[in-house]
């Protein structure tokens, strides 16, 4: 039988409109927002990227938030059902779903590394919880360390197999935890518990960095106008990072979009998941930058922005261990609500169309999320010499945890994003859109005209600078 033909979901609703869209934000809040974004903004240049991110955001990522929500919506099935449906009832071809297919099988491939970077950072969240106990409430961390050895931490972690693979296995099964438990008894659970307290850890550490006295200066670099910075490949950047952060091109939207009851307008849910989403990915950066550039370091890209500047920073910080503790289990909560959405998509696939009890498909797909992490946590130590795919030139000399990384990012990502915009703006029954959409006359119109026109041709280019560059 072709993927997803089943139509009853598993029936689980979100038990609120804050509940859908707290889980959502958390979704889209991530490693994203916190790892990628301020280490991308920083090596680009800041403020080019930044400013070209918003409109990213805006005039691609909203449009796009709305059309996943509103196919899942309309509906009320796991992502494939949701696709054949809208398909069938505009007399399209029900092979539509495959395009969702693309995206469920997307979510399982990023939820594979994903996890092994949620375990970094509870390695990180252990490093500063047993400097707390050994330098007290007060101490700076890593006290009587060289910057070095601070900064070799990260290596010698990612360098540690059994480690690495052990704290993997602990993030993913925190995350079937929440995921086996259902809808209304687990995800929303952890959405609406961990994003008010990520707030409230954020905007606290925020201020806390302010007071170092370098927030101008941050505020300037992420914010300052340059347009002669904005490049083809900051670009790019700019556009697949708003996407990733967004969760959009793996059917995750179009799942949590199903668990929404019909009252909900999602014009403005989109709008506020959108909004949030890229106010923290600002305030990250309002976060990250003031710690780093008050320790007198420089603000540089890459994953050693998080785990070895970042810490390094703390050092010489009053607090440094505590606050350092707060910012580790700050990103874990966001990491968490993040790996959950993505653990979600597949699962509820399976219930969907194999009429799964939740607990053995949540399982079904831990277990593949753990065999891609296992070989993803090892590919940056002892499988490092392992290029699975060598023999194609967008993945030559890249280990398994970078092809899986650019394999979703630059290809099924945008295909799936892609082929959606297609469908809702060109294939799709006009009336059957405009009754989900929750939007009227102009802003309608506006909408539509990105669906159609924009977001393809913005989609066709990262498909094609990401294969070509
Ligand atoms: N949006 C998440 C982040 O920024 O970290 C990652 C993500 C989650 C991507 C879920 C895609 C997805 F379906």
């Amino acid at each position: 039988a072709a993927i997803g033909s089943g139509t009853q979901g598993s029936g689980d609703h979100w038990s609120s409109r804050t509940a859908f869209v707290l889980a959502s934000i958390g979704s889209a809040v991530g490693l994203g927002n916190l790892v990628r974004f301020p280490a991308e903004a920083g090596a680009n240049g800041g403020a080019a990227f930044v400013l070209f991110y918003i409109f990213c955001v805006v005039l691609i990522g909203i449009p796009l938030l709305l059309s996943e929500t509103l196919i899942g919506r309309h509906g009320q099935a796991a992502a494939p059902a949701s696709y054949r449906k809208m398909a069938v009832e505009s007399g399209a071809s029900p092979k539509w779903e495959w395009v969702a297919g693309i995206g469920v099988f997307s979510s399982t491939l990023v939820l594979g590394f994903y996890c092994v970077l949620g375990g970094w950072v509870l390695y990180y969240i252990g490093i500063f919880a047993g400097d707390l106990v050994a330098t007290g409430i007060s101490g700076t961390a890593f006290q009587g360390m060289s910057v070095e050895a601070v900064e070799a931490l990260f290596p010698a972690l990612i360098g540690n197999g059994p480690l690495t693979v052990a704290l993997d296995v602990a993030f993913l099964l925190i995350t079937l935890a929440f995921v086996a438990r259902g809808v209304s008894g687990g995800i929303e659970k952890a959405a609406v518990w961990l994003m008010p307290a990520f707030f409230v850890l954020m905007l606290g550490i925020t201020i806390y960095g302010a007071t170092g006295g370098h927030f101008i200066d941050a505020a300037n670099y992420l914010f300052k106008f340059e347009p002669e910075k904005l490049t083809g490949p900051v670009m790019l950047a700019a556009v697949g990072q708003a996407f990733f952060s967004l969760s959009l091109g793996m059917a995750c939207m179009v799942t949590y979009g199903a668990y929404v009851g019909r009252d909900v307008n999602l014009a403005k849910s989109s709008g506020i998941i959108a909004g949030s989403d890229t106010l923290v990915a600002m305030v990250a950066g309002l976060c990250i930058f003031p710690i780093v550039l008050a320790a007198g370091l420089a603000p540089e890209g890459g994953l050693g922005l998080m785990f070895q500047t970042l810490p390094h920073a703390f050092q010489d910080m009053p607090f440094g261990s505590l606050i350092g503790l707060l910012f580790f289990i700050m990103v874990a909560f966001a990491a968490l609500t993040s790996s959950i959405s993505l653990l979600e998509v597949p699962t509820a696939w399976l219930i969907d169309k194999f009429g799964l009890r939740r607990i053995a498909a949540s399982v079904i797909v831990a277990t593949a999320g753990l065999v891609l992490g296992v070989l993803s946590a090892l590919s940056t130590g002892m499988l490092s010499w392992f290029h699975p795919l060598d023999f194609v030139p967008l993945f030559a000399d890249k280990g398994v945890m970078d092809v899986l990384d650019i394999f979703t990012s630059r290809l099924t990502m945008p295909i799936t994003a892609l082929l959606t915009c297609i469908f809702i703006g060109w294939v799709a029954d006009r009336r059957l859109v405009d009754s989900e959409s929750g939007l009227g006359g102009g802003a309608h119109r506006v909408w539509r005209f990105l669906v159609r026109w924009v977001c393809p041709v913005a989609l066709l280019a990262i498909l094609w600078v990401g294969l070509t560059s």
